[in-house]
């Protein structure tokens, strides 16, 4: 049952754990790579719906920093993969209104790959229709600890004063600093845990889990997701309507 039984509206910030690649490809007897280029794919049908849905955040865990563990080769086809698709597809999503934006970890990476976040981000500033927030080199306990040690060096700096930090401040403080926290989250590939992902942002957040692996998801199974969203009964701890 929804709240006071009623539809909710449409998911302002839709959060996306895009799993499943690997195993996607190996049923059909193909190389991981495979599978993480026809993710691609899916990855552009993704963007393309969710901006038609009207969907104002939409944030892709692309990399975690736990991803690094792979196999080196795998480690450098993702990382090509990431860069080609900036490459090609930044001016087409420029043109359609999306800004971009980049969360995770930029400290250690390559300067060329830091150059295109920041180039893309700057070129796609003032859009206005869907954000894509791009996680990579992601993982959400550094990234709290990269807030907490911010905050630590404006304490010792004497600008902030320790009482005055609360759970807003710290959340502003985060890579997702001035986004809203997701409403919606969808794992796709069946695994039901969150991977470091978003661990602060998604205290509230509504869970979907999909068995199907990401190569195979579209503009349906995004609507189904979002229809489950509204059909949830938030209570962020409270009462429902008919219950109150
Ligand atoms: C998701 O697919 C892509 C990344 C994590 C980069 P996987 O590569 O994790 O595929 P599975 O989960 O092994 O099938
Ligand atoms: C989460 O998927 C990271 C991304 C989708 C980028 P993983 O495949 O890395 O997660 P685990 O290892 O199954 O937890
Ligand atoms: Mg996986």
């Amino acid at each position: 049952m929804s709240a006071g039984g009623g539809m909710k509206d449409m998911p302002g910030h839709v959060a996306i754990i895009m799993d499943g690649n690997g195993r996607w490809a190996s049923l059909r007897g193909q190389p991981r790579s495979a599978g993480h280029r026809q993710g691609v794919e899916a990855l552009r049908r993704t963007v393309r719906a969710a901006s038609g849905m009207g969907i104002g955040v939409l944030t892709l865990y692309s990399f975690s920093t736990e991803n690094w563990s792979r196999p080196a080769a795998e480690v450098r086809f993702l990382l090509e993969l990431l860069r080609r698709y900036i490459r090609t597809d930044v001016a087409d999503l420029h043109r359609a209104n999306v800004r971009i934006m980049v969360i995770g970890d930029r400290e250690g990476l390559e300067p060329s790959l830091r150059g295109m976040f920041e180039e893309a981000e700057a070129l796609t500033r003032e859009n206005t229709a869907l954000k894509l927030v791009i996680a990579f080199n992601y993982g959400g306990r550094q990234e709290i600890t990269r807030a907490v040690r911010a905050l630590a060096h404006k304490v010792a700096a004497g600008k902030i004063a320790p009482d005055d930090i609360t759970p807003a401040v710290i959340g502003n403080h985060l890579d997702t600093g001035g986004l809203p926290e997701p409403d919606l989250l969808i794992r796709t590939g069946g695994e039901q845990r969150l991977s470091n992902y978003l661990l602060w942002q998604c205290a509230y957040t509504e869970f979907v889990f999909i068995p199907d692996y990401w190569p195979d998801f579209d503009a349906d199974r995004l609507h189904q997701a979002v229809e489950t969203y509204r059909l949830r009964d938030r209570r962020f701890g409270g009462l429902t309507a008919q219950t109150a």
